[in-house]
């Protein structure tokens, strides 16, 4: 049976990745527009993965279907894990990323060398047409940098440094960094144990 699989988000920069990392799956990929579910999601979970499981299990009660769903964010050491889960709502929705970056480097002013450390952190679950869970979860690392750099990406990208690469996540082209990110290899993680099953499947 061809299985669809559907995304939990309405973000179509995510959808465009999605697809091009899933698209050999075999399946039909939808957004949950697409699909026709609308459901009202109360993200109150206090990880990442608890997140994303709760968007994809929202879904997945309006269709049944295989339900994806991510959920990622900023995590800085030196700020005990901010903005973390809250990353989209960190000094407001509406406060644009510039004042928003501007604020976490003058937070970490007195912070040197290695206790700049922070990371990307995604987590994808997956509920299948019967209930059960998977989940996978990748990280970028990196420190935050002294001034913003870089206009590609979109979010904390001009001020996470990957100190493997000396450049910001927004210095990299798209492809790279779906390549190296957090969310690149947690879906590249969920696409090889969705194949495991839809091989048990066929
Ligand atoms: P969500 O997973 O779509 O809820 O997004 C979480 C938030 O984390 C985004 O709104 C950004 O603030 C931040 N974020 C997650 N991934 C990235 C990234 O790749 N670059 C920059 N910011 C990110």
């Amino acid at each position: 049976m061809k299985h669809r699989i559907i995304f939990a988000t309405g973000n179509p920069g995510k959808m465009r990745e999605i697809r091009q990392i899933l698209g050999d799956l075999g399946c039909e990929i939808l957004s949950m527009k697409e699909a026709g579910a609308a459901p009202e999601i109360v993200e109150d979970g206090t990880t990442f993965g608890e997140n994303a499981e709760i968007k994809a299990r929202a879904v997945w009660a309006c269709t049944g279907e295989i339900v994806l769903a991510d959920d990622s964010g900023l995590v800085i050491d030196y700020l005990g894990g901010e903005p973390g889960i809250y990353s989209a709502r960190y000094m407001g929705e509406n406060t644009s990323y510039e004042i928003k970056n501007r604020n976490l480097i003058e937070r970490l002013s007195q912070a040197q060398g290695a206790e700049r450390a922070a990371r990307f952190v995604c987590n994808i679950a997956a509920v299948l047409p019967d209930g059960r869970v998977l989940h996978t979860e990748a990280v970028m690392e990196g420190v935050i940098a002294q001034e913003p750099a870089g206009s590609g990406g979109f979010g904390y990208d001009p001020i996470l440094l990957l100190t493997e690469y000396g450049v910001t996540s927004a210095e990299l082209t798209m492809e790279e960094k779906n390549r190296i990110s957090h969310r690149g290899k947690a879906l590249e993680a969920m696409k090889q144990k969705l194949k495991g099953i839809l091989e048990e499947d066929s």
